[in-house]
């Protein structure tokens, strides 16, 4: 009895840590959640229609505000993630989940969000992850025994590699039901499977057929699901992927990279278990709270464009370029609900230039190309010129002539909308041309660049299990894909993490293999989880780090007067509490909202809070202009002219901002 109490008490403090309760209201979160149905986008202030009663309980909740405390408040928010770990085969001790629980708790892993590309890479946002680590049941790991040991006796080895290559959906398909069976979950699934070592070695495939001389399929020992769930076989492999020869990214061979923790020197349990812990860090950081590529804003309406600039040579052949497929795999997962919120909708549109009778088409391709030498032992060393394009000094004139690309292709001027142009030249060239040596195609934040010539395929600096990896370079579906999501939405390729400690941005490719549509090891396009969520979640982060910031100048414009007694007059004061409160309210919902995945109401919470964030600029302004006056007519103390100023200009500002919401979006556009 005693027990089962203190495991309900445990459980309550558990819920009561894991979500961010607000101070609670009694009433608030009926009116805001009945506020949401009827105006779900939020375009009206809802504080008028506040009864009286409630309004005066969000005075009384903190009467007497510190200024630097509310500060402190705004930047202390956190979001926090809940991480299921399923510890899968008889071979983890049944003392494994309370030490590898040990474990993740001493490594300290919350922390800020971060941007990759922009000045100042911290978000005022941070994580934390709540973890929970349990032994999966014994049906499960039969099953996938089982399974495993047929789909091993139904595959025949493969001369070109030492791994047997299993489909991943012999274990996925079981997985996903137990998977399904935990529904309704709010977090994500990691399952580690150890099964023990089977009579070969092996890895998992994720496409049809095998290896070929010009074709290298790369096998993995993960699979990221559609839904919110991964797995990770520890007794599959061991694999190595990465640069061919040495640099950024190579994932170190042997046993001192944590995906291959089960293979090599036998260790001890403790030893493999910290391994393990570090494998499931480094999951969490890529793959739940992934570093936002390029801050993205709101917009209703997205319009990807893409401008095909056709050679006449080559006719217009659409292999490898099929527009459909790279519009199915968006489209797909915004009719199931991923990728967009609430009200949002995404179109796409084709457009077509004709090289040759594009000057500026040619121009801009012949300013861009760019040549290097490279040492090649045939006969005696022989030095060969390559060519490639420069990427920056091409993007720079498609910006510099935008206006005349759009007379060109006939594309309409979009209002009110974020028009993502993407840009693919289809040369008559007989040799390689590809940007910045490597790439067939590069995101940037207002415009996708993506370049084939008529050769159809290199060998890439890569390599997989000891294999070269080749690039099919008429083949531009999936690198398309993957530079949309980047500046459309701001998810990172699943090998770049910004790193605070390193001030740099980190390139790791243990991720990129099976279901990502990034990077050079994966044949997929399709998105998993991790994608989806991080185009959802960059939009509210952005978002929310705006009405964090812009806050916190006000804030600090009411200390600069001398404090908020100072400032503001009797009713006024009432006026800031109460809206202060709200906001707050609005806030800690809407990260209670992320939390459990449930972005459109995140958005709801963060667009609503935005009309108590303008009350409480517009509060400020006033009395620091009723303050102004006052102090002209007495010409007493010292004035903190500058603050008045500042606050007039953030006021300014943000009437602007408010007012022009959509177009100013457009206009930042613009300006690359
Ligand atoms: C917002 O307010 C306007 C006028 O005040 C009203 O006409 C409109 O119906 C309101 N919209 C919603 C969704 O409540
Ligand atoms: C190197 O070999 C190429 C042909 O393979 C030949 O044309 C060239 O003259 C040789 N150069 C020297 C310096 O021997
Ligand atoms: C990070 O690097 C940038 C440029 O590479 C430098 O300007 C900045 O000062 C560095 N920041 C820190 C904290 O070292
Ligand atoms: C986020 O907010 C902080 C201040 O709170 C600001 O310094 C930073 O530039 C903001 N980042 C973005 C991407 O808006």
């Amino acid at each position: 009895m005693p027990t089962t109490t203190t495991t309900v008490l445990l459980f309550l403090l558990l819920i009561h840590l894991t979500i961010t309760t607000p101070s609670p209201i009694p009433g608030l979160d009926t009116f805001l959640s009945h506020r949401s149905t009827v105006d779900p986008s939020s375009t009206n202030d809802s504080f008028p229609s506040l009864p009286s009663s409630l309004k005066k309980s969000l005075s009384l909740s903190s009467p007497h505000p510190h200024i630097p405390s509310l500060i402190s408040s705004l930047l202390s928010l956190t979001l926090p993630l809940s991480l299921h770990i399923r510890l899968v085969g008889s071979s983890f001790p049944s003392d494994s989940s309370s030490l590898l629980q040990t474990f993740l708790s001493t490594a300290h892993i919350s922390d800020h969000f971060h941007v990759i590309t922009t000045d100042s890479h911290r978000l005022s946002i941070k994580h934390s992850p709540h973890l929970e680590v349990s032994h999966a049941g014994s049906t499960l790991s039969s099953r996938l025994s089982e399974a495993l040991k047929s789909s091993i006796s139904e595959s025949t080895s493969s001369l070109r590699s030492p791994l047997l290559s299993i489909p991943y959906n012999t274990v996925d398909r079981i997985i996903k039901q137990d998977f399904d069976r935990e529904k309704p979950v709010q977090g994500v699934y990691v399952y580690l499977i150890n099964l023990g070592s089977q009579s070969k070695n092996y890895a998992y495939s994720y496409s049809e057929g095998d290896s070929s001389p010009g074709f290298t399929k790369c096998l993995g020992t993960i699979w990221t699901g559609k839904e919110r769930y991964l797995w990770i076989d520890l007794s599959a492999g061991p694999v190595d992927y990465g640069p061919a020869i040495s640099g950024d990214g190579v994932l170190p061979r042997g046993e001192f990279h944590p995906l291959t923790a089960m293979h090599g020197r036998p260790k001890s349990h403790k030893a493999l278990l910290a391994d393990l812990a570090s494998l499931i860090w480094n999951a969490y950081q890529v793959l739940l709270v992934p570093s936002l590529r390029i801050p993205v804003h709101f917009q209703n309406s997205l319009i990807v464009e893409f401008i095909h600039i056709y050679g006449s040579g080559s006719g217009k052949d659409l292999s490898g370029l099929d527009w459909k497929e790279i519009e199915k795999t968006f489209m797909d997962e915004a009719n199931e609900g991923g990728l967009l919120l609430r009200n949002q909708n995404l179109a796409f549109r084709k457009y077509e230039v004709n090289y040759d009778q594009c000057s500026i088409c040619s121009f801009a391709i012949s300013r861009s190309i760019n040549s290097y030498t490279s040492r090649f032992l045939f006969d005696n060393y022989t030095l060969i010129v390559s060519e490639y394009l420069d990427s920056k000094r091409l993007h720079q004139i498609l910006s510099d002539s935008a206006e005349e690309f759009r007379r060109m292709a006939g594309t309409p001027e979009e209002d009110f909308s974020r028009v993502l142009p993407v840009y693919v030249f289809d040369l008559d060239y007989n040799t390689l041309l590809m940007l910045d040596r490597y790439h067939q195609s590069v995101a940037f934040r207002d415009m996708v660049i993506a370049v084939r010539t008529k050769t159809t395929q290199t060998v890439s600096d890569y390599s997989c299990n000891g294999r070269h990896m080749f690039t099919h370079t008429r083949v531009l579906e999936r690198p398309l894909v993957g530079s949309i999501l980047q500046s459309m939405w701001g998810v990172s390729p699943t090998h770049l993490s910004w790193s605070p400690r390193h001030n740099n941005t980190l390139v790791d490719y243990t991720w990129s293999v099976g279901q990502t549509p990034f990077g050079p090891f994966s044949e997929i396009s399709s998105l998993s989880f991790v994608q989806k969520d991080a185009a959802r979640r960059n939009v509210l982060l952005t978002s929310l780090n705006y009405s964090i910031s812009s806050v916190i100048d006000v804030l600090e414009s009411i200390i600069a007067h001398g404090g908020d007694r100072k400032l503001l007059k009797q009713n006024q004061h009432v006026q800031f509490i109460q809206r202060w409160n709200l906001f707050k309210y609005k806030l800690d919902k809407a990260i209670s909202a992320m939390s459990h995945k449930d972005f459109d109401m995140a958005l709801y919470y963060l667009r609503s809070s935005d009309h108590d964030m303008y009350a409480i600029h517009s509060l400020v302004y006033h009395a620091s202009q009723e303050l102004e006056a006052s102090l002209v007519c007495f010409k007493d103390p010292p004035f903190p002219w500058g603050s008045v100023s500042m606050s007039a200009v953030v006021f300014f500002a943000l009437v602007y901002v408010y007012s022009k919401r959509e177009s100013l979006f457009r206009n930042k556009r613009k300006q690359f």
